[in-house]
């Protein structure tokens, strides 16, 4: 426990697979943001499946709503993408186009809050262009990338099914991301 505020820290990733890489790595990162302190919420599979973002549709779906009240309501958070072809999956990117319904907020898009970015892909190239990607979103969101990030390259760690992971170094940088991202929303709120 960092301070005495309790942050609410949500996560925001994966893919549809049901042994999802991506999504395990994110909920490391979650529990090191727990124990931390954080409140967490994990926003993962049947929660992305979102219509394609559209700015012009003022009507949003259940399933949307909750995303972008999780966010609105969020001190920080935690992206994990699986690259695709070399950057940030589309179900990723069509969730994070809903940022876009913060834009008239008192904290417009992700203003103020610090952001963990975790990449997973079979290799090491698309697992760092991916990761940069995602740098680059929450740059353009206001967004504060914690210090560390995490290319993991999926080829060679494996993530179990109960937290799990066969490279115990990588289980410590996704909790200290989690972690980062605890530091800097304590010192904010
Ligand atoms: C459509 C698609 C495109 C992919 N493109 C790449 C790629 O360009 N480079 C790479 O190293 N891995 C690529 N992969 C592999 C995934 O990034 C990798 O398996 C990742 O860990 C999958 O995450 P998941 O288990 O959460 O689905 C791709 C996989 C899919 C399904």
């Amino acid at each position: 426990m960092i301070g005495v505020v309790t942050v609410n820290v949500v996560g925001i990733g994966g893919s549809l697979r049901t042994d999802s890489q991506s999504e395990r790595a994110l909920r490391i990162a979650l529990d090191g943001a727990a124990q931390a302190g954080a409140k967490t919420t994990l926003v993962s599979g049947a929660d992305l499946v979102l219509p394609f973002y559209d700015p012009a549709e003022p009507d949003r779906s259940p399933v949307a709503r909750r995303l972008v009240d999780e966010l609105r309501a969020a001190d920080g958070v935690v992206l994990v993408s699986p690259g695709y072809h070399g950057t940030v999956s589309g179900l990723v990117k069509n969730a994070l186009d809903y940022v876009e319904d913060l834009r008239e907020d008192l904290r417009p898009y992700l203003d103020g809050r610090a952001v963990g970015c975790v990449a997973t892909a079979q290799g090491w190239q698309a697992a760092v262009t991916t990761l940069t990607s995602l740098r680059s979103i929450v740059h353009a969101l206001r967004g504060w990338p914690t210090p560390l990030g995490a290319a993991v390259n999926s080829a060679q760690v494996k993530f179990g099914p109960d937290g799990d992971c066969s490279d115990a170094k990588v289980t410590a940088t996704l909790r200290t991301i989690g972690l980062q991202v605890v530091e800097f929303a304590t010192a904010r709120v």
